[in-house]
């Protein structure tokens, strides 16, 4: 995946590994009726599956655009489930040559789900190829080259491209045009956070009560995949601390000690804020230094750390940069308690 080998992205964010997924396998729900939230995704889903079965055809190609966490792979694996085919699984940075995609291509079996992560970073030449699987089911290869160059037209199975990205912006529109479906995953409410804790605590087997729910779900950045990493260190917390019970206390006092705050908001966060209003008088700065002063990499900051600050409007996107806004300064005001020796948290609000 494509943050894994960084060591410097805040615990809270971390694109999940391989095995922390193999972990949550039995948390991923298998159906769509156990999919949480997106309601409109999932009735558009429900309708293209249930027609695609009837006329025993494909299902179109499919995009999902969004953040990580918010369930994008969870769905393209629901689809081949509902679909009752097999689903191939890749990402753009793996699939390196024309090659690599015909391998895969030609031994799909009808209907099947071709899956690929992060499908803004596949290169151009493969990115080629797929036109025509896409729209004609078929790749042209060619043999040889100059005079001798000879194409072979290799026909395949009909079958389902799932892509899943973080930034649709940056696919070419050839390739965005070949997708019948594109949707764009949102940051889920707290409502829907608290039947996703809900569940994962009864598959886990860990009691938690409403109140204590809450204080997971509102702490858990609009997503599934931090919502159940944060459950886990409740869990462990009430485990040895409070004799296995999740209660709203209980979850504070957990969530105090992971360094998240009650907006959700973990150490990356608060630094990120803290230096727009410090370094930078309040903005607006420029992606990539803001990037350079945090230490992170600019495409960490842009689909990891920033999208929730966005929605939150903890910040604010100008065309010179990033802002912090009132509702940052009156948080970080609320953090730093201490007079801070600048004396800009003294007139904060005269600051801007
Ligand atoms: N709608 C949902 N309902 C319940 N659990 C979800 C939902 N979306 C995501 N999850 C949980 O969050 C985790 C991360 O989702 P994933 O599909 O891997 O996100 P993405 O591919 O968008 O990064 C999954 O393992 C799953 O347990
Ligand atoms: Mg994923």
């Amino acid at each position: 995946m494509i943050f894994e080998e960084s060591n410097n992205i805040p615990d809270i964010l971390k694109i999940s590994s391989i095995s922390e997924e193999d972990n949550n396998l039995n948390l991923r729900p298998k159906q769509l009726s156990e999919y949480v939230g997106q309601d409109m995704i999932v009735e558009t889903l429900k309708i293209a599956i249930e027609a695609a079965l009837q006329r025993k055809e494909p299902l179109d190609h499919i995009l999902f655009n969004g953040p990580p966490g918010l369930g994008k792979t969870t769905l393209a694996h629901i689809i081949a489930n509902e679909m009752g085919t097999k689903i191939i699984t890749s990402s753009g940075p793996a699939l390196e040559k024309g090659g690599d995609l015909m391998g895969i291509l030609t031994h799909m079996e009808k209907g099947d789900v071709f899956f690929i992560d992060e499908i803004h970073r596949l290169p151009k030449v493969v990115e080629e190829f797929l036109y025509s699987a896409m729209e004609d089911f078929a790749v042209d290869f060619i043999f040889d080259k100059g005079v001798h160059a000879r194409t072979h037209r290799y026909r395949l199975e009909p079958f389902t491209l799932i892509g899943a990205t973080t930034r649709a912006g940056l696919l070419s529109s050839p390739l965005r045009e070949r997708f019948g479906i594109t949707r764009d995953l949102d940051f889920y409410n707290d409502k829907d956070l608290m039947r996703i804790i809900k569940r994962s605590a009864a598959i886990l087997d860990v009691i938690l009560d409403n109140d204590g729910a809450y204080e997971i779900a509102r702490r858990s950045r609009g997503t599934p995949r931090v919502a159940n990493r944060l459950l886990k260190r409740v869990r462990d917390y009430a485990q040895v601390r409070a004799q296995g019970k999740i209660t709203r206390d209980v979850a504070m006092e957990a969530l105090a000690l992971e360094g998240v705050d009650e907006h959700g908001l973990g150490e990356t966060d608060r630094k990120l804020l803290k230096i727009i209003i410090l370094n930078y008088k309040g903005g607006p700065v420029g992606i990539e230094a803001l990037a350079s002063t945090l230490q992170l990499e600019t495409d960490v900051l842009l689909d990891v750390v920033e999208p929730y600050l966005l929605k939150t409007g903890f910040i604010i996107r100008t065309s010179h940069g990033r802002k912090a806004s009132e509702k940052a300064y009156v948080h970080l005001k609320e953090e730093f308690k201490e007079p801070d020796s600048t004396g800009l948290f003294g007139s904060i609000k005269h600051k801007r």
